[in-house]
């Protein structure tokens, strides 16, 4: 089978001119939880075309849900209470839930954490990716196999034909890492959301992981948005970083400058939290892209 270097060409390539047009604004976003509270306080965000914006904070501040309200995945008893959230112009706040649904896959779509628990334990990863091509992509069994193919090399998974047979179980996290990211941009996505997407992998597998999201954007024009606990995450991937604290944002700009100049006294804390070898690390890479 011939592989084209373009495989996984659902990807649309941004055009130059369009490139600082923002795609994805979010204005006073707030989510409530089912007791009355609020989690979310009013959260504003500008994602650029092309850009790779991360989303920084400690555990429990409010990323999640903020990229959740955005993918309109909200857990059960938690929902959008106030503000807009514009693709492309379009408020998606707005939209009946089978419209939002057809928007994931196609025009947003997101990695998290845990692969394996996205995936089926007893069909192949392959066909599973297939079946996501067909249904989301439209392309019919044979086409979609090819593509399958393609696309796992793409995301730099060595041998494919035979990772498309294998199951699950088989698979390293950071292999299943890949295979998840194949999926969500099969149907030519322009936004992706990686939350926490390398989180539980090891601290070298993280770094091939981030390397492919960074290729996928200058390869193929893919917008990133990329939640992590971790500032070295943010920095190795990102160009601009909202710092989020207990819900809402407190500081944002350019990696570099929030690194090397922080303004707030959280931000300052956060970056002191890495160890001196972190922190030179962190400061270093702080160039975005
Ligand atoms: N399903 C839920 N029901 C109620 N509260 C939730 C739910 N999910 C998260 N929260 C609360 O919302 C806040 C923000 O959570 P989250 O967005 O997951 O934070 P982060 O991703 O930054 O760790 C936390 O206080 C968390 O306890
Ligand atoms: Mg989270």
């Amino acid at each position: 089978m011939s592989v084209s270097p373009d495989a996984a060409t659902a990807v649309r390539a941004p055009a130059r001119a369009v490139r600082d047009e923002v795609l994805l604004s979010v204005r006073g976003l707030r989510v409530g939880v089912a007791d009355g509270s609020e989690v979310v306080h009013g959260v504003d965000l500008d994602i650029p075309r092309g850009s790779a914006v991360g989303l920084v904070g400690e555990s429990g501040s409010g990323k999640t849900l903020t990229c959740r309200a955005v993918l309109g995945l909200l857990p059960v008893g938690v929902e959008v209470t106030g503000g807009e959230i514009r693709l492309r112009g379009t408020d998606l706040t707005a939209l009946p839930a089978a419209a939002r649904a057809r928007l994931r896959g196609t025009e947003l779509a997101a990695v998290f954490q845990d692969p394996a628990s996205y995936l089926n334990p007893s069909i192949t990863v392959g066909a599973q990716l297939a079946e996501v091509l067909r249904v989301k992509a439209g392309l019919g069994r044979r086409a979609a196999r090819q593509r399958a193919v393609e696309l796992l090399q793409a995301m730099g998974l060595h041998r494919p034909e035979h990772v498309y047979a294998q199951h699950p179980f088989e698979l390293s996290g950071g292999m299943l890492q890949r295979v998840l990211i194949a999926m969500s941009i099969s149907a030519g996505p322009e936004l992706l959301i990686a939350d926490e997407a390398t989180t539980a992998l090891d601290v070298t597998v993280q770094a091939e992981v981030l390397e492919l999201l960074n290729d996928l954007r200058r390869d193929r024009g893919l917008t990133l948005v990329v939640v992590s606990h971790d500032l070295a995450v943010i920095s190795q991937t990102c160009d601009t970083v909202y710092v989020f604290r207990d819900g809402g944002i407190v500081e944002a700009g350019p990696t570099r400058r929030v690194l090397r100049a922080p303004r707030h006294p959280y931000t300052r804390e956060l970056i002191g939290n890495h160890e001196r070898f972190g922190i030179d690390r962190v400061r270093e890479q702080g160039s975005g892209r």
